[in-house]
């Protein structure tokens, strides 16, 4: 009687263990190891800024020129931009490191972009850098793009930057808010 009330509940166990491993596949929500909030400035040169442009249009379709980014939502357009980074909405603000990359328009009917670029610091603040890349649907207020690793002080980082568009001029200036959220941290 007792073996077999023991079996019972051996039984048991195992079938509750085994209908608890399906939940554990999902994703779990989890917490971010490390949490940076940054701010870039980006200035673009368009014919009359050549001092104190940040950036520049270096590609452009055969219908524009990179002067001037162009019609159909600048698809096509390629900029390369060597942005500083501070930890305040003030382009004026003593830069921590700059973004440096390029990001491309890649839709004719919405503006939207592609983003491959590197936050490089070399401050008593961080050294190392902090690589991302991804799609940047730029009209969204908040857009997510992967973090795909860094160096020095963020060796093997890895996570989710949030973009926020923080200010917009015209077609010279932005500001992106860049909310840094790691996952994996050593
Ligand atoms: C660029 O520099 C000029 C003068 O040096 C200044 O008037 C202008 O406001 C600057 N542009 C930006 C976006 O800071
Ligand atoms: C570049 O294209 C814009 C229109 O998109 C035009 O206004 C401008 O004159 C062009 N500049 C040059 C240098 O071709
Ligand atoms: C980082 O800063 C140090 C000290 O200012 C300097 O010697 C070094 O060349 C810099 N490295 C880079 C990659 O800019
Ligand atoms: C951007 O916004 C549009 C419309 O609000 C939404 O359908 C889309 O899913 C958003 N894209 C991202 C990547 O958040």
């Amino acid at each position: 009687m007792e073996a077999k009330r023991l079996i019972t509940s051996l039984f048991l166990i195992i079938i509750l263990s085994l209908s608890s491993v399906e939940p554990t596949k999902k994703i779990r929500a989890r917490n971010p190891c490390k949490r940076l909030v940054f701010y870039f400035h980006d200035i673009l040169y368009n014919g009359k800024n050549a001092e104190n442009a940040t950036s520049a249009i270096v590609g452009a379709p055969a219908w524009g020129n990179t002067t001037i980014l162009a019609g159909q939502s600048h698809f096509g357009n390629v900029v390369v931009f060597d942005d500083p980074i501070t930890l305040d909405n003030n382009l004026h603000s003593t830069p921590v490191g700059r973004a440096q990359g390029f990001y491309f328009y890649d839709k004719k009917d919405i503006f939207t972009s592609w983003l491959g670029f590197s936050f490089v610091f070399n401050s008593t603040g961080h050294k190392g850098s902090i690589n991302f890349a991804g799609a940047d649907p730029l009209m969204n207020k908040t857009r997510d793009i992967s973090v795909i690793g860094g160096t020095g002080d963020f060796f093997m980082a890895r996570g989710i930057a949030t973009l926020m568009t923080d200010a917009f001029e015209g077609e010279v200036y932005f500001r992106l808010c860049v909310d840094i959220k790691l996952y994996e941290c050593w």
